[in-house]
């Protein structure tokens, strides 16, 4: 059965334009959540040349945040990350559908990104997005013991817009408590 999860904290949620100002908050959370995180200056870059960067602000204040650069009809994923202590809330679900209706609007026919095979969360949700795997990238990222392939991920943002105008995210967050 699917049940809506906490429907006022969803809701208490919002999206806003990164900035360089929320650079240390995004750091942290980085930090904590990869073995190997973007500096800095990666995000910085990202904010300067005016890729699709979004934070995601809780009461609380920045809980995660998402980063897309568009181009030649597509966007690209780059990096979508929630603090760990505020995960499996539908956080990252919500972000992403929001960072996807935004390029879809702005234009982008597809939508491509890279994930690790460790990483099932991700997969889970990107599946659950529909999006679907095309491609490898070997030995794309770095790993504790070398390096780790890319599965290379993609969606058709026309056909996710239909399905999205008849199924609100809410109705696919499932209540894992
Ligand atoms: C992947 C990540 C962004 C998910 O964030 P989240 O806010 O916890 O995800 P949500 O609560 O929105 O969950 C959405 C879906 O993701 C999947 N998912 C999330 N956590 C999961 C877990 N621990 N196990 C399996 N699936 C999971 C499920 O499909 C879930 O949908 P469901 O609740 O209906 O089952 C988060 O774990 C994270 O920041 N990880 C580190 C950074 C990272 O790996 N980013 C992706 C790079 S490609």
């Amino acid at each position: 059965m699917v049940i809506p999860v906490d429907v006022d904290r969803l809701m208490s949620i919002s999206h806003r334009r990164m900035v360089e100002d929320d650079l240390p908050a995004v750091l942290a959370i980085e930090q904590a959540a990869y073995p190997f995180p973007w500096s800095e200056g990666i995000f910085r870059d990202c904010v300067r040349v005016g890729y699709l960067c979004r934070v995601l602000v809780a009461p609380e204040g920045i809980v995660g945040y998402g980063l897309v650069s568009m181009g030649a009809g597509e966007m690209h994923v780059l990096n979508l990350c929630v603090h760990p202590t505020h995960r499996g809330q539908g956080l990252a679900r919500r972000l992403l559908i929001w960072l996807l209706d935004e390029a879809h609007q702005t234009g982008s026919g597809y939508a491509f990104l890279e994930v690790r095979p460790s990483n099932p969360a991700a997969i889970q949700l990107y599946d659950s997005l529909g999006f679907a795997p095309v491609g490898v990238r070997p030995g794309y990222y770095q790993a504790v013991d070398g390096r780790e392939d890319a599965l290379v991920y993609r969606l058709d943002l026309d056909i996710w817009a239909i399905v999205r105008a008849k199924a609100p995210f809410e109705r696919s967050v499932r209540n894992r408590q």
